[in-house]
């Protein structure tokens, strides 16, 4: 396991379009939610914070997707961001991503490694 790495939670707490976990991590210096959700079968983590304004997307605890299981949605004003790669698709958020996570799930956990820079 490399130094940074930070076990989330066991593998099987994250259900495919089902509730997000949420955890937190150092980002620009300060402590900041994030979260972890698991779509199509892989697990990314973005953090909890709209494009649109800095507010969490979810207004009831883990509840970031969408009624289809499909789409991300900000309770607040209802952008929609794609699951795979936090992109931008329609709402307030008008083109800007989520900020994402490195998340990597193995050997039955799943694992923070930091933040992502390929954008
Ligand atoms: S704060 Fe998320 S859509 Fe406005």
């Amino acid at each position: 396991m490399a130094g940074n790495e930070r076990l989330i939670c066991a593998a099987g707490a994250l259900l495919d379009g089902g509730g997000a976990l949420r955890f937190e991590v150092e980002y620009r210096g300060a402590t900041a939610p994030a979260f972890v959700i698991r779509f199509d079968g892989a697990v990314f983590g973005y953090l909890n914070r709209c494009g649109h304004r800095p507010m969490e997307l979810d207004w009831r605890e883990g509840e970031v997707f969408d009624s289809g299981g499909r789409s991300l949605i900000c309770s607040t004003h209802g952008a929609t961001y794609a699951p795979e790669n936090g992109r931008c698709l329609g709402g307030p958020c008008s083109g800007t991503p989520l900020v994402r996570l490195r998340v990597v799930e193995r050997g039955g956990g799943i694992y923070y490694l930091g933040l992502k820079h390929d954008g």
